[in-house]
């Protein structure tokens, strides 16, 4: 606030209208708010990793815990194993590094399908996708360019986009 600046005069009006928060009209109060909802997002995936740091650099190195590429349940199992081991965690955190480390690290031995180079028998098998999904998919890209996200390819009509989140894990864009 940079009241020294500002003459007495609008100090005093400053002062009359104490409400003000400098911003006027709705818009700013809006792009704050997502501003700070797109911060609260940030700040929570920062947050678990923080929570998965302390909870395993204490025995090993952070590389070691996180050297593993593998689904929920195979996460499950190491936690349970660090856990027989003499990791302390309470339930809470546990479901929240367990969350952490699922998405952070799952597993790479399927290789992904790159949904702007693959052809239409490939979407077709390795998405599960009918013929008219796949060949959906394939005039997408070809008037509007590269997908460069999921949200891009949920704009393909004829696919529901709950099918395409449950397949996220198996689809790259490059
Ligand atoms: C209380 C000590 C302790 C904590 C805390 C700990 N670990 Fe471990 N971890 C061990 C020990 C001991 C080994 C090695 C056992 C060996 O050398 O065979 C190990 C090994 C590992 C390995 C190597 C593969 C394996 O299964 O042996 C991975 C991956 C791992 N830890 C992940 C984690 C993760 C993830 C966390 C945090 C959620 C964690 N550890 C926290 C004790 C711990």
């Amino acid at each position: 606030m940079n009241l020294v600046k500002v003459g007495t005069d609008s100090l005093f009006r400053w002062r009359s209208n104490p409400q003000s928060t400098g911003y006027s009209g709705g818009k700013g109060v809006c792009l704050h708010f997502w501003l700070a909802l797109l911060f609260a997002a940030f700040a929570s995936a920062q947050s678990s990793r923080a929570e998965m740091e302390k909870m395993c650099k204490g025995c090993h190195e952070i590389a070691r815990a996180t050297s593993l590429r593998q689904d929920r349940a195979g996460w499950n199992q190491t936690m349970t194993k660090m856990t027989a081991y003499g990791m302390k965690s309470a339930e809470k955190e546990y479901a929240l590094v367990l969350d952490y480390l699922t998405s952070a690290f799952p597993p790479e031995d399927v290789p992904r399908i790159n949904v702007n180079t693959a052809k239409a028998i490939e979407l077709e098998s390795r998405l599960s996708l009918r013929r008219s999904q796949a060949r959906a998919i394939i005039e997408w890209r070809e008037k509007n360019g590269e997908f460069k996200s999921l949200d891009d390819l949920k704009n393909v009509p004829g696919i529901e986009p709950e099918k395409l989140e449950a397949k996220k894990d198996r689809i790259t864009f490059h």
